[in-house]
């Protein structure tokens, strides 16, 4: 058994080729801007597809804020797409740490349910969500590393971010 790995790298998440990359979704599952934007335009439509099937069978009113769920994905190099919902800072009196942290925990055990032993997350509401780097990395950090020694099968995951901001502050959560 290695020990697994955590990795911050700068990059655009739809390129990297892991078992999973974990989408910034909204509960609609039907895409949307920023990472799911990007996520689903280079997916294919086959992941909408997969998504509106969701919708119909397991999420009916939509995926709730803090949930995780696997679909497809598509002409993506990674071998599924997570999608979890973050919370909108607004929406919580504390931003919602609590389901920050559930964001990964819940993509984490998706993870594991569907066998990838390597997982790519972006930064979690920290676009329109309004949730700052800052303070969105060390609860993400906290989740991941606790996960990692509690759970074996999860051999790498890596924070694949989109600015420099971004990079600095979960190079220095690790
Ligand atoms: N690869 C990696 N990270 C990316 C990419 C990409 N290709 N594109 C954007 N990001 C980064 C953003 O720079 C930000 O740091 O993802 C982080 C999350 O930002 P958003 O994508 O805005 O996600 P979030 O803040 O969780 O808001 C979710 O935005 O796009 C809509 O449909 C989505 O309604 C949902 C909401």
């Amino acid at each position: 058994m290695t020990t697994p790995i955590v990795e911050v790298v700068r990059g655009d998440i739809t390129t990297q080729p892991t078992d999973a990359i974990v989408n910034a979704a909204n509960s609609s599952l039907m895409g949307g801007g920023g990472v799911d934007g990007a996520i689903h335009a280079a997916a294919g439509p086959t992941l909408l597809e997969a998504c509106r099937a969701l919708r119909v069978d397991q999420y009916p009113d939509g995926l709730p804020t803090g949930s995780a769920v696997a679909t497809t994905a598509g002409m993506l190099p990674a071998g599924h797409v997570i999608h979890t919902v973050g919370p909108r800072r607004w929406d919580y009196p504390d931003g919602g740490k609590d389901l920050l942290a559930a964001c990964h925990a819940n993509a984490l055990a998706e993870a594991r349910r569907i066998g990838a032993r390597s997982v790519c997350f972006p930064a979690i509401s920290c676009g329109v969500y309004g949730w700052h780097p800052q303070d969105a990395a060390p609860i993400a950090m906290k989740v991941v590393h606790e996960d990692l020694v509690q759970h074996g099968s999860i051999q790498l995951v890596r924070f694949v971010l989109f600015n420099d901001e971004a990079l600095e502050h979960f190079a220095a959560a690790q």
